[in-house]
């Protein structure tokens, strides 16, 4: 039973109450299991009910549950900035601890525009995104995020910072691309710090891959190189938003490293404490901090639970788990069998693209397969797929406007890192039979044989 004093997000619809988690499940009130095909909110990256997790958190607050840390510093906290830095690409890398992937956004636009005033450019103060970003729902980054719908109630609060295209071919609309990127979406970011004035941009965000806006977008590989060139030429920060792939989602520490470039900053969230504690922040490279300690600066920009030792120490538990699990080992290997069994489902009259990388997975739904025309979004795809697969038992997420901001469906799917293949083979089940269930409803001809992946 819902009561009706907690709001949600939508209004209307019946959410089940879940009362306790195991590995990749999710058990309701009423008994059923569900898959979480969404690793929760991608965050449960190392699976639910890790009782080593749940101890240490318990032992971490009866020592010591806080400290402000304008006055202190703490244990946890000074040995999980040294794990971080250790991993990340970046040089010299510096740690900063905030509560979660949107003000770890917010810290990086910061840091980026503070660094520059440091460094006598003061004009240096626009942030450029790319449309169908999702950088977070705090204003800064609701202003760097690129999905109209989520802005349109607040564009009267939101900074101007300006929006490239983004990288995702199958509906890219630039001359040459075509449905392979030629990378006239990289080479936006010129024109775009051009057009704003060099001495005026401070910073260029992305997510390596994204998920909020487009259904597990992956660049190819020369995408990020020509990014980073381009920052340089500027004197533009790189920050890259690594806060759905980061710890692992695709078989790396940070996504960025299949791309082989380093950013200026890394923002992280979810996966660093796999959904147990909120943490998030960034690692900055060596030279963006001794800006601050050159000039004997402040940075102006804090949070009561910056450093939190609890969160920490979750963390220094989570880097332990990844390690003696070889948990990116297994995100590589159950991702390329996930990627690669996927695309049976492509025979599926209503699947027109399969996309991903490592445990990411992104699947456009469309009305035609040959002209990629897409459902209308009065037929509410994405929403009645993603109810076909609760029921049969699995977890799933989808989004609508994929294709012309309003028509467009696509399912997500990024189940903890942890899952099996005989999961990923049960998950793919239940996706195939609702998809069948969806093209039946909607009298879609079946022309090839679909079968249920083996
Ligand atoms: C890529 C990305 N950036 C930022 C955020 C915002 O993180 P949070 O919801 O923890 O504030 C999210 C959340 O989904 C995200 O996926």
């Amino acid at each position: 039973m819902n009561d009706r004093t907690l709001f949600h997000r939508d209004p209307l619809h019946g959410y089940p109450v879940v009362v306790r988690g195991e590995g990749v499940y999710l058990y309701d009130d009423e008994g059923h299991r569900f898959i979480d095909g969404t690793a929760g909110a991608g965050n449960v990256t190392l699976g639910h009910g890790r009782r080593r997790i749940a101890e240490v958190m318990a032992e971490q607050a009866r020592t010591l549950a806080y400290s402000f840390s304008a006055l202190f510093a703490n244990q946890p906290a000074l040995d999980l900035a040294a794990r971080i830095a250790a991993v990340a690409p970046v040089d010299d890398g510096r740690v900063y601890f905030v509560s979660g992937g949107s003000e770890g956004i917010e810290t990086a636009f910061k840091l980026a525009r503070q660094y520059h005033l440091l460094r006598g450019k003061g004009q240096k103060q626009k942030v450029i995104a790319r449309w169908r970003s999702y950088h977070g729902a705090s204003l800064g980054a609701l202003a760097a995020t690129g999905l109209p719908q989520l802005r349109a109630p607040f564009v009267p609060w939101l900074a101007d910072f300006p929006h490239i295209d983004p990288c995702y071919p199958y509906r890219c609309a630039l001359e040459g691309c075509a449905g392979k990127c030629n990378l006239a979406c990289a080479r936006q970011l010129e024109k775009a710090i051009l057009q704003a004035g060099p001495g005026n941009v401070a910073a260029f965000v992305a997510e390596p891959v994204v998920m909020g806006g487009v259904a597990a977008g992956v660049p190819p590989p020369e995408y990020f190189a020509q990014i980073r060139a381009i920052c340089d030429k500027y004197d533009v920060l790189f920050i890259v938003d690594e806060v759905i792939t980061g710890f692992g989602r695709t078989g790396s520490y940070f996504a960025i490293e299949h791309w082989g470039v380093k950013p200026d900053v890394i923002v992280f969230g979810k996966g660093a404490s796999s959904g147990y504690m909120p943490l998030g922040g960034v690692v900055m490279g060596g030279e963006i901090a001794s800006a601050f300690t050159a000039a004997g600066e402040f940075f102006q920009h804090i949070f009561t639970y910056v450093n939190n030792p609890v969160a920490a120490r979750v963390g220094l538990e989570v880097m332990d788990i990844i390690e003696e699990e070889e948990i990116l080992t297994n995100a590589t290997k159950t991702g390329d069998y996930l990627q690669a069994k996927a695309r049976e489902l492509s025979e599926h009259p209503s699947v027109g693209d399969i996309r991903g990388l490592g445990l990411m997975l992104g699947i456009e739904l469309v009305k035609d397969r040959e002209t990629g025309e897409p459902f209308p979004v009065g037929e509410k795809v994405s929403q009645r797929l993603c109810r076909m697969a609760l029921t049969r038992g699995l977890a799933l997420s989808g989004a609508s406007g994929g294709a012309d901001w309003v028509d467009g469906d696509d399912l997500r799917y990024y189940p903890p890192l942890v899952i099996s293949r005989e999961e990923i083979d049960l998950s793919l089940a239940i996706i195939h039979q609702s998809l069948t269930q969806l093209e039946e409803e909607l009298g879609m001809t079946v022309t090839v044989g679909c079968r249920q992946p083996s």
